[in-house]
């Protein structure tokens, strides 16, 4: 399978250690963390590439680079993975190529702040939804934002997913967004 993605203006790699400086740009940014977690240092980040470049399903799960095609600089990542519910971050350690994920899988991404408002989010969502329902067998895709995330709450439905309300996930309750493949490939005949 073909783990890199491309679009008009992006190109996606799965994430691997020569990403660590993305990494620490984005999660040192209070800014791109804002509606996420705690910032985190430098050193902590470096201890978990190992865990950031994990994937399963053959691969088809995990989190991706996002780089400019045009000049190939790094602007963000993007993940499919299992969404944890009961848990403050992804169960990372649940990863392993091979293994099957059985929990529901989450979309999202982010991005520094100078590449936002240029419908980079929207792309990449796209584009990681064509290979989810192309690609793989997954038959659902979800996503969770905080309450007060309008710009991603926009990114999701704009990208075709639906409001599904509060859903249980990274021990909160937060607003829940689902598609399906079915409804999917319904938006794409349209
Ligand atoms: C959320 C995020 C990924 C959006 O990325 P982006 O590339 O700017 O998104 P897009 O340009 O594709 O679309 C954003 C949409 O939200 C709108 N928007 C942006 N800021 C907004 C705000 N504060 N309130 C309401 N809408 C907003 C934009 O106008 C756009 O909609 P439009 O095309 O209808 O005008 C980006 O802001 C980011 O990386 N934030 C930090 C990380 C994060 O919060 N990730 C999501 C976790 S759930």
């Amino acid at each position: 399978m073909n783990l890199e993605l491309t679009t008009d203006r992006l190109i996606l790699k799965p994430f691997s250690d020569d990403d660590l400086d993305l990494v620490v740009a984005l999660r040192t940014d209070p800014n791109v963390m804002r509606y996420i977690s705690e910032t985190a240092t430098p050193e902590r980040l470096a201890k978990r590439m190992i865990d950031f470049c994990r994937r399963s399903e053959d691969g088809s799960m995990g989190m991706w680079s996002v780089t400019l095609a045009e000049s190939g600089e790094a602007i963000g990542t993007s993940i499919l993975l299992p969404l944890p519910e009961e848990a403050h971050d992804t169960r990372w350690d649940f990863h392993e190529n091979g293994k099957l994920v059985h929990e529901d899988v989450e979309v999202g991404y982010m991005f520094k702040p100078a590449a936002w408002g240029k419908g980079y989010a929207t792309e990449v969502t796209g584009r990681l939804l064509r290979f989810a329902f192309e690609d793989t067998p997954l038959t659902e895709v979800v996503a969770v934002t905080d309450p007060d995330n309008a710009a991603s709450q926009n990114v999701l439905r704009k990208s075709g997913l639906i409001d599904t309300g509060p859903r249980r996930a990274y021990c909160r309750d937060l607003p829940g967004f689902a598609i399906t493949k079915d409804q999917w490939r319904a938006g794409q005949a349209a």
